[in-house]
């Protein structure tokens, strides 16, 4: 029997390495063959790949859908045609929305939105709060990967559970293996520094930075290992931003703790110089660190096996939000976050091109990892025979520029705007159907589909690679 399409001439990414000369056969959207061209049999499509890399399909698994709720400032279709032209397949969407996504009846209600609405494959989190805390398994059967907690005030005001409740929660997580997943920063720091730099007349766009110190997001993250220690929890550091904070997480490690981290594109490209150059665009939280912090980032995250996985935290907002047309005005008059699917993939090529990052792990930390952390594997985030055919195809020569105008999210919002990248995702494709190619959307709203979710993995050991 013919397969539906194969791909060929790609050059095939996996965390194990990098094989030329392999060809995909893909039969109703899963991974039917992988082989020597000579092995692949007839298809009815042939895409040939030209020599460019194939790699399993990147998962970001940080991403601020805003529906429902929100829809000013983004919603399922626009997210989803983002993360198509981001070379991005399955997207994990965060519960601060309104109402927030905190029962299995907001779960079904996200879950209802996206499956109309998504151009890529999907799945949400769950919030934990003082009212909910105690629901960590029936939100699971409801379906969710995990469950987020926000222990630094953002955007929602949700409040955390109390330590108490908290703990209660991680013990009804590890039970049945699933994972909570954290905004780690002491909120009683920030609000100290916030309100006293607003009396002293601190407004400048790096005053937001320096009112959220490294020390804030330090001590969230060793009293979640701790409770998480006791409770034999999986836990997890959702934006990792300072070198700081991997040590920690490698300490953890160490101690057996069952901890994972993600850290985003923009805490490894950019110093917190970037306040100062393009002002409240870079507005986030955590904040962007210092060049010290992001070297640590690098040196203890990347290559010393701190950092699990990259994410974006896709923080969209309306120009307004944002004082677009002021980006130096005063901070505390902007918001934090800012638009990522669309540039996730240029920035860690560009790192790649740059020798600083092996493609193979990249693959690892963009797909193979979030699947294992969020029980998505191995349907996503790996090339076996038998699982979606998910693959974002990157073309590592082609030198771009990030363009505000040529975004598919509502907001263009993003310190990206105007960086130069090698490297560039040219197809997306998701369970064997192209969605994005030449730059342009190739599947309606509700192609993409809920992913099933299971048991978290274990934090693997810190993966030794070529460069580490
Ligand atoms: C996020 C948002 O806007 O929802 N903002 C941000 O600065 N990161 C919230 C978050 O992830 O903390
Ligand atoms: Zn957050």
């Amino acid at each position: 029997m013919a397969f539906d399409s194969k791909f060929e001439n790609g050059r095939v990414v996996t965390p194990d390495g990098v094989q030329s000369g392999v060809s995909i056969g893909v039969r109703d959207g899963a991974i039917a063959a992988v082989g020597a061209p000579s092995e692949i049999g007839a298809a009815d499509s042939v895409i040939d790949l030209d020599g460019q890399y194939l790699l399993p399909g990147v998962i970001d698994c940080h991403v601020h859908v805003r529906s429902p709720g929100y829809e000013h400032k983004e919603d399922w279709s626009t997210a989803t045609a983002a993360a198509a032209a981001g070379g991005v397949t399955t997207i994990l969407a965060m519960p601060n929305t309104d109402p927030m996504i905190d029962s299995p009846e907001t779960v079904q209600q996200v879950y209802g939105i996206a499956d109309e609405d998504a151009h890529v494959d999907f799945q949400s989190y769950a919030v934990l709060t003082s009212e909910n805390y105690d629901q960590v398994k029936p939100l699971a059967e409801a379906g969710v990967p995990g469950f987020k907690v926000f222990l630094g005030t953002t955007f929602g005001e949700i409040e955390p559970p109390d330590d108490g409740e908290l703990y209660a929660a991680m013990q009804d997580a590890a039970a049945i293996d699933r994972r909570i997943g954290f905004h780690e920063e002491n909120d009683e720091i920030l609000s100290f520094y916030e309100e006293q730099f607003k009396k002293e007349g601190h407004d400048d766009p790096i005053a937001h930075s320096h009112s959220r110190p490294v020390v804030a997001e330090a001590e969230a993250v060793s009293r979640i290992m701790l409770l998480a220690d006791h409770a034999d929890a999986p836990v997890h550091m959702f934006h990792l931003s300072s070198g700081t904070g991997a040590e920690l997480v490698v300490e953890g490690k160490a101690d057996g703790i069952n901890v994972t981290a993600e850290t985003c594109p923009h805490y490894l490209w950019f110093t917190e110089e970037v306040m100062n150059e393009k002002g409240n665009v870079a507005r986030v939280q955590p904040p962007i660190r210092d060049a010290d912090e992001r070297d640590r980032l690098w040196e203890t995250g990347i290559h010393g096996g701190g950092v699990d996985c990259i994410a974006t935290d896709h923080a969209p907002h309306t120009d307004a939000e944002k004082n677009i047309d002021e980006p130096f005005a005063d901070t505390w008059e902007s918001i934090s976050g800012f638009v990522g699917l669309e540039s996730e993939v240029g920035s860690m090529a560009t790192f790649v091109s740059e020798g600083r990052l092996p493609i193979e792990q990249w693959a690892y930390m963009h797909s193979t990892r979030p699947a294992q952390i969020w029980g998505l594997y191995p349907r996503k985030g790996s090339l076996q025979v038998g699982t979606d055919a998910d693959f974002t195809v990157v073309d590592p020569d082609v030198e771009w520029t990030g363009r505000k105008e040529a975004l598919h999210s509502k907001s263009k919002t993003t310190p990206f705007n105007g960086e130069e990248f090698v490297g560039k995702p040219t197809m997306t494709v998701v369970r064997g159907t192209v969605t994005y190619e030449d730059d342009a959307l190739a599947v309606e709203e509700g192609y993409g589909k809920l992913v099933p979710s299971g048991k978290t993995t274990s934090n693997a050991k810190p993966r030794s690679g070529p460069g580490n």
